[in-house]
C-alpha cells in the first residue's frame, strides 16, 4: 500500500484531511467568515476604466465575470489543487464538460487518441463518436496488456486516456508505467480519478499530466450537485483550458455548486474511509453468497489487479461490482426487492446505490462488445454509502433470498 508520507502536500506540508478542510478557504473576505461565501453574482464591478483595462491585460487579477472566475469557484479550484498535489485547477459544470474540454484542448484533426476499453459510458461515446467526427483517430485497447500498448504507442499516439479504477469493472491501470512510457514518446496522459478520489490515489505524483473528476461523485459526496474539475502541474495548460475552453465553450460551474463541493470536501477523508470499509464488508459478504458468481473489488486478494491496486492506491475505494448467478429476470426481481439500497446511476453519495450497467450506464453499446470487455449481462455495480453496513448487508441478503 502507498506510504503515508505521500499524503503530505508538497505545497504547504499539510496532511490530506487538513487540506480538505482548510485549503483554498479563509481568504481576506469582508467580516472574516470561517467558510468561503457563495458569490452568487454573474459579473463584478470595476472602480474605474484603468483598473478594468489592467485586468483585461492580465496585469491585475480582479474578478470580471463568473464564466471565467469567481471567488467561490476559485476556492474550490485551490482546494482541489492542494488535494491532488497539482499546481492549478479549473472547475467545470459537470464531469463530461471537463472530459470533453480537456480532450478537445489536446487533440486536433489528424491526431491519435488511445483509451482504455472500459470507461464510463458517456466518456466512451465522446471518444468513439464525437472525436472521430472531428478528424481524431481513436482506439480502445486493454491498457493492462503491455505488449499491445507498446505496439500502439510506437505507431504514434498523441493522448492516452483512462480511468483507474475503471467504471464499472474496476480494472486498475498502472499509472507510473503508463506515465513513464508516455513521457519517452512525448504523449500527454489524462486520468479520470473519480472512483479513487485524491484520498486514495494521486495520479500527478505518479507522473500523469492531467487528472480530472466527475466532482458530482465523491468530491461533492451528497448527490446534490453536478460538477467537474481538472488539475495539472502545468499552470500554463490550466490557464489555456480555463480561458480557451471552459470560458469559451461555456461549461462553467455554478458558484452555488462550488460551495456545495467545498462543503462536501471537508469530510472527504472521513467519508472515503467509511465508503471503503462498507465496500470491503459488502465484497466479503458477496464472495460467500451462493447466488453470486464473481466479485470485483480491488481490495479482494483474488481480484485480478489486486497487486497493482495495492501498489498505487492507499485504499481500495467504495465501489464493488459483482456477477449475479441468474438472468435478467432474476436481476430484476433482486433489484426490486431491495428496500434500503436504491437503483440509480450515480455513485459516491452517502446513500448506497446500485445499478445494472448492461441496461443502464453502458446500454448504448453492442452487447457482444460489452461482453468482450468484461461488462457482462449479469454484472451489477454497488456504490457503498456510509450507512451502517449491517443494514446494507441485511438488505442485500433479504433481496437475494
Ligand atoms: C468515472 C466517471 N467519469 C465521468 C463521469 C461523468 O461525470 P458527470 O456526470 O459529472 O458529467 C462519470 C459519471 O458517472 C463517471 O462515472
Amino acid at each position: 500500500m502507498k506510504s503515508a508520507n505521500k499524503e503530505v502536500n508538497q505545497l504547504d506540508k499539510k496532511h490530506f484531511a487538513t487540506n480538505a478542510v482548510h485549503a483554498g478557504e479563509e481568504k481576506e473576505f469582508t467580516n472574516r467568515p470561517l467558510n468561503t461565501p457563495i458569490y452568487l453574482t454573474s459579473t463584478f464591478t470595476f472602480p474605474d476604466l484603468d483598473t478594468a483595462e489592467k485586468t483585461f491585460d492580465f496585469e491585475r487579477s480582479d474578478y470580471v465575470y463568473t464564466r471565467g472566475n469567481n471567488p467561490t469557484i476559485r476556492a474550490l479550484e485551490e482546494k482541489m489543487t492542494a488535494l491532488e498535489h497539482g499546481n492549478d485547477a479549473v472547475a467545470f459544470a459537470s464531469g463530461m464538460a471537463a472530459i470533453s474540454s480537456v480532450l478537445l484542448s489536446l487533440l486536433e484533426k489528424g491526431d491519435n487518441l488511445l483509451a482504455h476499453q472500459v470507461l464510463y459510458g458517456s466518456a466512451h461515446n465522446f471518444i468513439s463518436e464525437i472525436l472521430p467526427r472531428r478528424g481524431v483517430a481513436t482506439e480502445f485497447i486493454d491498457l493492462r496488456d503491455e505488449k499491445v500498448f507498446l505496439q500502439k504507442i510506437k505507431a504514434g499516439v498523441d493522448v492516452i486516456y483512462f480511468e483507474t479504477p475503471a467504471n464499472p469493472t474496476l480494472d486498475i491501470i498502472d499509472l507510473e508505467k503508463i506515465a513513464k512510457y508516455a513521457d519517452s514518446y512525448n504523449i500527454k496522459v489524462v486520468v479520470d480519478n473519480t472512483f479513487a478520489s485524491p484520498y486514495w490515489q494521486k495520479p500527478l505524483d505518479e507522473g500523469i499530466d492531467i487528472v480530472l473528476h466527475s466532482a458530482t461523485k465523491y468530491i461533492c459526496g451528497h448527490g446534490d450537485a453536478l460538477g467537474g474539475i481538472v488539475v495539472s502541474n502545468d499552470q500554463d495548460y490550466i490557464q489555456k483550458l480555463k480561458f480557451g475552453y471552459m470560458a469559451e465553450y461555456g461549461g462553467v460551474m455554478s458558484p452555488f455548486n462550488a460551495w456545495l463541493m467545498l462543503r462536501g470536501l471537508k469530510t472527504l477523508a472521513l467519508r472515503m474511509d467509511a465508503h471503503a470499509k462498507n465496500a470491503s464488508q459488502i465484497a466479503d459478504f458477496l464472495v460467500s453468497h451462493p447466488k453470486i458468481e464473481k466479485v470485483y473489488y480491488p481490495g479482494q486478494k483474488d481480484f485480478a489487479d489486486y497487486q497493482l491496486a495495492q501498489k498505487q492506491m492507499s485504499g481500495f475505494g467504495g465501489i464493488v461490482s459483482f456477477e449475479f448467478a441468474g438472468d435478467k429476470e432474476d436481476i430484476e426481481v433482486f433489484l426490486k426487492k431491495l428496500k434500503l439500497i436504491k437503483l440509480a446511476v450515480s455513485l459516491g453519495d452517502t446513500e448506497t446505490l446500485i445499478e445494472y450497467p448492461f441496461a443502464m450506464t453502458h446500454r448504448g453499446y453492442a452487447k457482444d462488445y460489452l461482453e468482450k470487455i468484461g461488462i457482462n449481462a449479469n454484472l451489477i455495480r454497488i456504490s457503498a454509502g456510509i450507512e451502517d453496513v449491517r443494514d446494507l448487508i441485511k438488505d442485500l441478503d433479504e433481496a437475494l433470498a
